[in-house]
């Protein structure tokens, strides 16, 4: 069997709040592959970072504190040194402290490689922000997913709110301008599109239909 013709890689790149996981799990659903959420990953560190008191410009501590630190995936869940942390990275602080550690060299390092290691061999999904132009260069579909800012501060209030999470839809919206400027204009692998992927602006759009709209893409490029 020829299974580097039948293995397929989805990337999908978008700012916060764009909709990405939603879309990416059930379209891994559908077509029965991987999900990778490389957002979640960034905030497993950011997560870390805060229970250990680390700040940003801590280089020397965050460069330690990476080489004991393990990241995996099982059964849908993120497993940060063997525990689950799940709904411990979608706080507000968590989501501010992914951001700025994004930028920094020796996590996005770390992160990438582990990214290409996991994307090797094997059907996925990936959604992130340099997927397209950085961790797999060469995936089979790209997407660049995004939506207006006010929609998409909606969606992460609501989202929020179920969670149980005290904060405003003014506060998100500040947020969601905030972290769009921190990831588009950091040095390293800011959010951008790849010149080969397919825009979908989902503003307006259901789930289903961004869902449909991808695998229609998708089964056109692979027809297996
Ligand atoms: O997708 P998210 O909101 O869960 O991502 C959290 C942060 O991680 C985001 O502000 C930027 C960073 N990130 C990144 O730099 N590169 C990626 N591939 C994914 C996320």
């Amino acid at each position: 069997m020829d299974t580097d013709r039948k293995r397929i890689r989805i990337a999908i790149d978008g700012p916060s709040g764009a909709g990405k996981s939603t879309i990416a799990k059930a379209v891994a659903e559908k077509l029965a592959i991987d999900y990778i959420d490389t957002g979640a990953m960034y905030r497993a560190i950011g997560y870390k970072m805060l229970t250990e008191g680390i700040d940003v410009s801590e280089e020397k501590k965050i460069k330690e504190m990476l080489t004991r630190t393990t990241i995996d995936f099982s059964g849908g869940n993120i497993i940060l040194d063997g525990t689950v942390i799940n709904d411990r990275i979608r706080t507000p602080e968590v989501s501010k402290m992914a951001s700025s550690s994004s930028a920094l060299p020796e996590v996005r390092s770390k992160l990438v490689a582990l990214q290409r290691k996991i994307a090797s061999g094997k059907s996925v999904i990936m959604d992130g922000r340099d997927i397209g132009t950085n961790v797999i260069t060469d995936a089979e579909c790209k997407f660049f997913m995004t939506a207006s800012k006010e929609e998409r501060a909606e969606r992460r209030y609501k989202e929020l709110a179920e969670k149980g999470v005290q904060t405003s839809y003014a506060q998100v919206l500040e947020d969601i301008k905030k972290r769009d400027e921190n990831d588009s204009t950091r040095r390293l692998n800011p959010l951008a599109m790849a010149d080969d992927a397919v825009l979908l602006d989902t503003t307006g759009m259901k789930v289903d239909d961004v869902v449909n709209a991808i695998l229609e893409e998708v089964r056109r490029k692979w027809p297996y």
